[in-house]
């Protein structure tokens, strides 16, 4: 599978033939409303962690584009389903198995709430298994003991952690994060969008380099394979 890095929580994953967006937050973005145009982005599906606008923002722009089917918790797809949406409702411990791979919503700890104040729901991560490749999406999530139960059942070849502080873990709790996950490849998300957010990026990779691990921090458009 290939990962490509739109800024925040956004990406793009191309599984088996297949284009799934996760969390579009592009048009509001200021460091990557001028490098990915939303309206030539493919989508069959599109991954909400959460209903926080930082991640919510162009799902329904690029959802009416593709009429990609919107895959969330019941609260997140029930408001998408209810302006006429194609959606796949899950909920925290549901997995169901995909064109492209089976998909299993997980916990976070965090909050979700849409920009016109609609509750969300609880808020979630993904584990997406595809092509005997296993990859974790956190989400927005404090660092958390449930993540030890993702590697009993999905050994991972990549975790995708925010690492800004503030609104979600910092550097040093994704460094736990990633031994809790049993993962040493890491894909650094959720970090220098908003001032409060800022990093330090040699830092960062430093701190898990101590550790025998490798923080990834992909450019604008940039991609990886897993
Ligand atoms: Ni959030
Ligand atoms: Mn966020």
């Amino acid at each position: 599978m290939k990962i490509t890095f739109f800024g925040q929580n956004s990406f793009h994953i191309e599984i088996a033939g297949k284009n799934i967006i996760v969390d579009p937050f592009i048009s509001g973005n200021e460091l990557s409303k001028d490098k990915v145009d939303i309206h030539s982005l493919k989508a069959d599906y599109i991954l909400v962690t959460h209903a926080h606008q930082d991640h919510t923002l162009d799902v329904e722009s690029i959802a009416k584009n593709t009429g990609a089917t919107i895959v969330s918790n019941f609260e997140i797809t029930n408001y998408y389903e209810e302006k006429g949406f194609t959606v796949h409702p899950m909920n925290h411990g549901g997995s169901w198995k995909f064109d492209f791979g089976k998909v299993k919503y997980v916990h976070a700890i965090h909050t979700s709430t849409f920009a016109d104040g609609t509750h969300g729901g609880q808020p979630g991560g993904f584990v997406i298994s595809a092509e005997e490749k296993n990859i974790y999406i956190a989400g927005d999530t404090a660092l958390t003991m449930d993540m030890k139960l993702i590697p009993m059942q999905f050994p991972l070849d990549l975790a995708i952690l925010p690492i800004g502080d503030n609104f979600t873990m910092g550097v040093d709790d994704a460094v736990i994060a990633s031994d809790f996950l049993d993962c040493n490849r890491i894909l650094g998300c959720h970090y220098d969008t908003f001032g409060f957010i800022k990093i330090d990026h040699g830092l960062a990779k430093e701190k898990f380099t101590m550790k025998k691990k490798e923080l990834i921090l992909l450019p604008i458009n940039g991609s990886l394979e897993v």
